[in-house]
Order: C-alpha cells, then sequence, then structure tokens
C-alpha cells in the first residue's frame, strides 16, 4: 500500500466562502522549487481538493515566498545523462497530472502571482484559469528555458500554443525566452490582469471566482478550452509553414536543438488533444535534458553565471562599498554609454570632455536611448528626466570634485591618458577608484602615470556599453585588493557581470577574440571560399561571422597591435612567429586599399549608409585558389579551437584565475557560440572529454599549423582524466 501523501509545501486555507486559499511556502528553502516534497504536495491538495469538491467555490493560488515559485531543480537536471531518459521523462509527469486535476476539478482557479514566476513558476500559474500578477520591481515572468537549452515541459508549451495561438506562443514566450516584467506580462497576454498591492490581487483573485461560479465553466475564457481538443486560433494554419523556415534562417545551422524540440513540440502538440500534446512536450523535454546542449547551457548561465556574479573572483574580506559619484573621461562613444549606465544604476555621472559641446554630445546619447525607451513604454517621463538630472555634461576640471570614483575613456594613447589623471588625481576624492578603460594598453604601464598605482585598475566595456552585460576588471601589477574588490563591487552596482583577469597584453577577451579572426583570415589566405568561411562561423554558432567581424573592427587595428606584441616579445628576447593572417591582412590593406567598414569597405563591400552589401569580389580574384577545398568540419573547429586553446594558455599564464570567468566572459563579451557552455566547457564537453579535445587538436595542429599544439596543462588534464572547473 502506497502511503497517502501530505502536503508539507502548500498550505490549505479555506474560508467560510468556500474560497481555498493553496499557500505555496517550502518550509525548507528560501524559494519554492519542484523538489520531491512539492511532488507530494501537490498530489496530496489535488486529493484533498477532489473529495472537499462540494464545500469549495473557487481556488487561488499563491506564495508566502519572495518568489512565486522558482521552478525545477538545476542541479539534478545537469547531472542527467542518455540513460536516465525514462526517469527525466517521469519526473514531472505527476506533478502535471497533479495540476491537471486541479485544473479540471470544475472550479475557478486563480493564480495570484506576488513575484517572480518564471519557468516552472509560470507553468503552475498557466495551470489556472485567471492569472493576476503582482507589479512588484524586479518581479518577472515567462518561460525562459531555452536560454538553458530546455523546453518547458510542465505543460508551458502546450497552454501557451492553446492560449495565445502558435505564433504568438512561439515568437512572443517560448523561442527567445523573455522575462517580462508584470506590466509587459500583460501587455502581452501572458497574465490577465496586474494588481498594485497584495490585498488589490487578492480581492481581484476573489471577483474573478465571484463573476465565474460553476454554472460558468471557468476555463470557457477566450483561447482557452480545456479538457480539450486542438487549438481553434485562425492565425494558426496560416502561419506554420513559415516557421521552420525562419527558425532555420534565425539558426544558420547552429547547433542549437531546443529551438528545434520546441518548434516540433508546438506544432505536433497542437494537432492532438491536450493530453497527449503534454506527453509530446516531455518526450521532447527528455532528449535535451538528456544531451549535451543543455549541460553546457545550464552550466554557464546558471551555475558558472552565478559564482561570478556573486564574487567568486572578488577579494574576500573586504568590505561592500558603493559609488555616490562617478566622473567620466571622455564623452565618446564609450565614455557616453558608461556614464548611461552608471546613471541608471543611480549614481551621479559628471561626464567631462575637452569642450562644452563634447561632452553635452556624450549626454544626448542618453537622451536618445531614453527616448526609445519611453516610446516603447519602457520607462516614465519621471524616471527619464530623473536620469538625465543625475548627467553632469562639463569641460571644466573643477567639476570633477566629490568624485569616489573615475571611469577614463578618452583617446586610445598613453601620453594622453597619463596626462588626464594628472589633471583629476587631486581634485577628486583622495581615495577615489582609478579606472581605465582603455581595450588595448597594459595597465601596469597605464598606473605609472597617477600617484597611487594600488587604487589604479582596467575597467574593460564592451560596446555598446547599455546592451554589453560583461565587464573585464584588468589587475594591473601594482593593483590592491582594495581596489579590485572595489571594481568588482561598481561593476555589480551598475548590473553587470564582472569577470577578473591579470594585466596581460589583449587581457583576456581581445586576445581570444583575435585568434578567432585570425583564423578566419588565415583560411582566406589559404585559398578557402570566403563565403564558405563565413557559413562555418554561422553554423559553428558565432553570432557575428568572422570576416564581417574583422571588417567592423578595422583591419588596422590587428596590425598595430601585432606589430606591438612582436616589438614587445622581441625586446623580451623571444622570437615572433607572426600569424598566417598577417600577409592577408597587409596585401588588403596596403595592396588593395580595404582597411574595413570605416575605411570603405573591406572583406565586405558596403552602400552609401555603410551598409554591408557583398562580399568583395576580389577576395576570390587575389585569393581563393579553386581546388582548395577545407573540409567544413574543420574550419568550423579551427575557429573554436583556437580560441579555446589560446583560452588554456590563458590560464597557464596566471591572466585567467577561474573557469567560471572564462566560460562567461567568452559568452558575454566576445561572442564565444553560447551552446558550448563558454571557451573551457567546449574541451570539457568536447566528444571523448578533454583528452577527445587533446587528440583533435593535435590532428589540427598536424593539419594547419603548430599553433593548435595542445598547452601542456591541458596536456596534463586529459592524463589524470580532470576536467575544467572551480571546485
Ligand atoms: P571616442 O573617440 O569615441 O571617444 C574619445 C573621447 O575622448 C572623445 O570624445 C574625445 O573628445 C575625448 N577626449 C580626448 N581627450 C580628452 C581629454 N583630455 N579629456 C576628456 N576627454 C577627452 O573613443 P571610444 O571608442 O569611446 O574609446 C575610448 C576608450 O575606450 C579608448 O581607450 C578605447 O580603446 C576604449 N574602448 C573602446 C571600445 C570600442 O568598442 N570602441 C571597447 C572598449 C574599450
Amino acid at each position: 500500500m502506497t502511503a497517502t501523501p501530505t502536503s508539507t509545501t502548500i498550505r490549505w486555507e479555506q474560508d467560510d466562502t468556500g474560497i481555498v486559499t493553496l499557500v505555496l511556502d517550502d518550509p525548507n528553502q528560501s524559494a519554492n522549487t519542484m523538489n520531491q516534497a512539492f511532488k507530494d504536495s501537490i498530489a496530496a491538495v489535488a486529493d484533498r481538493a477532489e473529495a472537499e469538491k462540494d464545500t469549495i467555490r473557487g481556488i487561488i493560488v499563491t506564495s508566502a515566498k519572495k518568489t512565486f515559485f522558482a521552478g525545477g531543480d538545476l542541479k539534478d537536471m545537469i547531472k542527467l545523462r542518455p540513460e536516465d531518459a525514462q526517469l527525466a521523462f517521469d519526473t514531472g509527469t505527476a506533478i502535471k497530472a497533479s495540476l491537471r486535476r486541479i485544473e479540471t476539478l470544475g472550479k475557478p482557479v486563480v493564480a495570484a502571482i506576488n513575484g517572480a514566476a518564471l519557468g516552472g513558476g509560470y507553468e503552475i500559474a498557466l495551470a489556472c484559469h485567471h492569472r493576476i500578477a503582482l507589479d512588484t520591481p524586479g518581479s518577472k515572468i515567462g518561460l525562459p528555458e531555452v536560454t538553458l537549452g530546455l523546453l518547458p515541459a510542465g505543460g508551458g508549451v502546450t497552454r501557451t500554443v492553446r492560449l495565445m495561438g502558435i505564433a504568438d506562443a512561439l515568437l512572443k514566450v517560448l523561442l527567445q525566452g523573455t522575462q517580462y516584467s508584470p506590466r509587459r506580462a500583460l501587455d502581452n497576454g501572458l497574465v490577465h490582469e496586474v494588481a498594485t498591492s497584495t490585498d488589490d490581487m487578492l480581492a481581484k483573485a476573489r471577483a474573478f471566482i465571484d463573476t465565474h461560479p460553476e454554472s460558468q465553466q471557468p476555463w470557457d475564457v477566450k483561447g482557452y478550452k480545456i479538457p480539450g481538443g486542438t487549438p481553434s486560433n485562425p492565425r494558426f494554419a496560416a502561419n506554420l509553414p513559415a516557421f521552420p523556415a525562419n527558425l532555420k534562417k534565425q539558426l544558420a545551422g547552429a547547433p542549437y536543438p531546443a529551438p528545434r524540440n520546441i518548434l516540433a513540440a508546438a506544432v505536433e502538440g497542437s494537432q492532438v488533444d491536450f493530453d497527449t500534446a503534454l506527453v509530446i512536450e516531455a518526450r521532447y523535454f527528455t532528449e535535451l535534458v538528456t544531451g549535451q546542449t543543455a549541460k553546457n547551457m545550464i552550466q554557464a548561465f546558471f551555475f558558472d553565471l552565478q559564482a561570478v556574479n556573486a564574487g567568486r573572483s572578488r577579494p574576500k574580506g573586504i568590505e561592500p562599498r558603493t559609488v555616490r559619484k562617478v566622473a567620466v573621461l571622455g564623452a565618446g562613444m564609450m565614455g557616453a554609454g558608461i556614464a548611461y549606465s552608471c546613471a541608471k544604476a543611480g549614481i551621479d555621472v559628471v561626464l567631462k570632455d575637452v569642450t562644452p559641446e563634447a561632452a553635452a554630445r556624450g549626454k544626448a546619447y542618453s537622451e536618445k536611448l531614453l527616448a526609445k525607451a519611453l516610446a516603447k513604454g519602457r520607462t516614465t517621463e519621471a524616471k527619464r528626466d530623473e536620469l538625465l538630472a543625475r548627467i553632469t555634461p562639463t569641460a571644466d576640471v573643477n567639476d570633477l570634485a566629490g568624485c569616489d570614483a573615475v571611469i577614463e575613456a578618452v583617446f586610445e594613447d598613453t601620453t594622453l591618458k597619463h596626462r588626464v589623471f594628472q589633471e583629476i588625481q587631486h581634485i577628486v576624492e583622495p581615495d577615489a577608484l582609478l579606472c581605465s578603460n582603455t581595450s588595448t594598453l597594459p595597465i601596469t604601464g597605464l598606473a605609472e602615470g597617477v600617484d597611487r598605482p594600488a587604487d589604479f585598475i582596467g575597467l574593460h566595456f564592451f560596446s555598446p556599453v547599455d546592451k554589453m552585460p560583461l565587464v573585464e576588471i584588468i589587475k594591473g601589477a601594482r593593483t590592491g585588493d582594495e581596489a579590485l574588490a572595489r571594481a568588482f563591487d561598481l561593476v555589480r552596482q551598475i548590473r553587470k557581470t564582472p569577470i577578473v583577469v591579470n594585466d596581460s597584453r589583449g587581457f583576456f577577451t581581445s586576445r581570444v577574440i583575435g585568434q578567432f579572426i585570425n583564423e578566419g583570415v588565415a583560411m582566406v589566405g589559404e585559398g578557402a571560399d570566403p563565403a564558405s568561411v563565413e557559413q562555418a562561423a554561422a553554423q559553428a554558432g558565432y553570432p557575428a561571422k568572422v570576416l564581417s567581424l574583422m571588417d567592423e573592427l578595422t583591419l588596422t587595428l590587428p596590425r598595430k597591435i601585432r606589430n606591438e606584441t612582436r616589438r614587445a616579445v622581441e625586446e623580451a628576447g623571444g622570437t615572433w612567429a607572426g600569424h598566417p593572417s598577417d600577409v592577408v591582412i597587409d596585401r588588403m590593406v596596403d595592396e588593395f586599399g580595404r582597411p574595413g567598414r570605416s575605411g570603405g569597405g573591406g572583406f565586405y563591400e558596403y552602400d552609401e549608409a555603410g551598409k554591408r552589401t557583398r562580399l568583395w569580389p576580389g577576395l576570390r580574384e587575389h585569393f581563393t585558389k579553386p581546388g582548395v577545398t577545407i573540409p567544413f568540419e574543420d574550419m568550423k573547429e579551427r575557429m573554436l579551437f583556437s580560441e579555446a586553446l589560446d583560452t588554456v594558455r590563458c590560464l597557464e599564464e596566471n591572466v585567467l584565475t577561474s573557469v567560471a570567468d572564462a566560460n562567461i566572459g567568452s559568452i558575454m563579451g566576445i561572442g564565444f557560440p553560447a551552446w558550448t557552455g563558454g571557451v573551457l566547457q567546449y574541451i570539457n564537453g568536447y566528444e571523448g572529454g578533454v583528452a577527445g579535445f587533446v587528440a583533435r587538436a593535435r590532428e589540427l595542429a598536424t593539419e594547419y599549423g603548430e599553433r593548435f599544439t595542445p598547452p601542456a596543462l591541458l596536456v596534463a588534464k586529459a592524463e589524470r582524466g580532470e576536467i575544467f572547473t572551480d571546485d
């Protein structure tokens, strides 16, 4: 005999009018999750609801925690292997069945969403007939499973398709995994009402129950039919054929199984009855959760990201500090973006440039971004005015008095940077944190220009600053732990993700992305068809194709870096090996006068508006050799391996000290394909593991050059059977 389940994580509170409030409140955790206790509790609740049906008028589901419900337990999911497929399939089936019993009880069921409801949390809300979200700051609603390489298999696919039609379900909810604020969730049909307070939310929930008596089937509201057959949205059939084609185009052959499975589950599930659709959804989920891509993505976007943001690389034992007033030096592209991000986080900004006009232009950038946000309903006039009031543009250094942090973003020139720090270091607060946003100049050298090198640090933002979530913190030889901790806190204060590296030429990100670009350009030099090189980058999953990226960065930049690096290597007594891409870049610039997009053309041609039109036909004429074909798989792996191998060298050289920082930095900073879980996780997850990666690197070295020879650290890891991990 099986024991009757009891409810330990859901409280049953029934009032004398027959309204039952189910309060989600796991006593052992700060957030509610889909653990065994919840599975038992929801079954017990369903049993009781069925047994006491006659005494119930309606049900409200809400939570006693800050979040409504946190979703599945990723620690368990990441461990599932292909042989665990049945287990994965069965997990969740029981929960779904219990939710379905409550949904089909014949009583109105209302979700009173009092905080974040993402993934499994929103799926619980979806199993209710009516959803009311409390409008609290930071509260998010949606199904972000796709961003972890998964699909929502708690009824998420099946119910959203029936709720909003296949087009909206796929585009607004499932394929992008968008996380909506309560107001935007309302605008996009994810919830029915927004409440301003808990009392308001519960009053609205009761009102729904009062107006939907049993005689009027509660689910008989627009678009939602259960127990249901197939969805009857007329737009469904009309839109269907476009989806696979669009998706294929969007993915460009990159190996992301989740969007494909989501599409299949949605389409197949829409043609069968509800309960069969739930089974289809679960099967597609099982395939994903037991595969490598989901493991990679969960590792990166959950565990690594959490570790990085939580301060894995922040020195311990140093009191956190907040910045009140920041000096941003240089109101160009980067300075303007940095000023916006700081002001957005509530920090007062003094934005300094050489003339008042230049400084005002920098502030105008924030005005432009805010006008756009206002038009899209993402901010209010009051918030816009408040943010703009925090930015003071100026050309007068004396206005920097009182600043407790400085972020310098003037032209990339050591003498100039030394000079601007000299000018301001005695005007700002005596212990102000001194940061440079240089993208190439060694921090240790720049620190020589200030009186307090221990307070000097690199803060490398990415462009466009308002969109890019990463900041690379660079510790110079004389940077103190206090400055590192403060820089870390500042990056978190502006709600960005900080990775920490030690000073070196190109730091981590610029150096490693350089390998990717060089490899793509080298293939052009070997005579490969340039269109195939671009295609290979897209199919490997890179967000930007390699030659187009080179054009954006301009071809003169790697030349400058190369010459400086060569000088440094030779001065240190080393020999400079060069790279096969060098000759292609030199010819493009010197012989053909094609330095990239800003110079009128590079590997691509551009129209007058600067829009890319086509690959420059001269490439075929001057570089492509008929008969040369590099296997497609080799092309993809040459790009991926060149970055992964150089990252291992960064670990060997102590430029990097954390695996999580490497993985997060590679995806968020330099577009290393997300399906890999980051540049070191790519090695861990390679077929045959680290040893398989080493064997393949040796093959590439034999075929394409010594730069693919696996570094000693990598070989040692393979021999010891270890993976790259911080644990
Ligand atoms: P930019 O050319 O757009 O802006 C530089 C600004 O500095 C100009 O407005 C200029 O008037 C101003 N400036 C020059 N001398 C000054 C002085 N004495 N006092 C105050 N302002 C002065 O350059 P951008 O692209 O914003 O780059 C700035 C820094 O950020 C450079 O060090 C660059 O290497 C670095 N960086 C650039 C990235 C990019 O994608 N453009 C990415 C990451 C870092």
